[in-house]
């Protein structure tokens, strides 16, 4: 059995575009998913056909750059486009997953890890957090580690502000999305289907 996987994202400079690939290529990584990385800014309204097609997903990882201690206003669109689904419980029991990159180590990105719980919670989703150890939080690790920020609920990486998305958030942040993605594809596969 194949399960249908979607990377929603946005990224305004890039950084959490690449955070995504990463996160795809780690759900690619395992057997029998098929993975689609939507653009929350193509999705324009109630209407939008990219609505339809996360109707046929059996799960939705969830990405969006930290602003202002939130997710993105691009992303909140998806979010609010999505009530008609909503009114309908037409997303219930299928997983959700999330991640948010930022600029700061912290960046208050804790909160937009809690948005996209909510979230997924007023849709009946099922939650898939990080299954990751924090790392660097002892004498003897580095930003090398994975899980770098220690996150639980989610995937958090940071990009310094001053470089690109093709060399930030570093390898390591990269690394921790990928095992996230292919945690996140894992746990669809033994969750099973929610096709009819
Ligand atoms: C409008 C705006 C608000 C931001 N707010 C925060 C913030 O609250 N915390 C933070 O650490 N960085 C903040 N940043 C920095 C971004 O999170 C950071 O540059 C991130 O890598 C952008 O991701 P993107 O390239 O995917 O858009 C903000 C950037 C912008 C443009």
């Amino acid at each position: 059995m194949t399960v249908k996987l979607a990377v929603i994202c946005h990224s305004g400079y890039g950084h959490t575009q690449a955070v995504a690939d990463s996160v795809a290529d780690g759900a690619k990584s395992v057997s029998d998913v098929e993975v689609s990385i939507i653009n929350a800014a193509d999705i324009s309204g109630p209407e939008s056909p990219l609505l339809a097609e996360l109707d046929g997903v059996d799960a939705m990882i969830f990405g969006s750059p930290t602003y202002m201690g939130s997710a993105s206003a691009v992303f909140k669109g998806f979010m609010e486009a999505s009530s008609g689904r909503w009114m309908e419980q037409k997303w219930a029991d299928k997983l959700a997953a999330g991640f948010t990159n930022s600029g700061s180590m912290n960046g208050d990105k804790q909160n937009t890890l809690i948005e996209f719980v909510t979230f997924a919670m007023q849709h009946g989703m099922a939650w898939v957090g990080l299954g990751q150890m924090p790392g660097n939080n002892h004498s003897g690790g580095s930003n090398a580690d994975l899980n770098r920020c220690g996150a639980s609920i989610g995937c958090m990486t940071q990009a310094n502000v001053d470089e690109g998305g093709d060399v930030a958030p570093p390898p390591s942040d990269r690394e921790t999305a990928m095992a996230f993605g292919a945690r996140v594809a894992t746990a669809a596969k033994r969750w099973g289907t929610t096709d009819a």
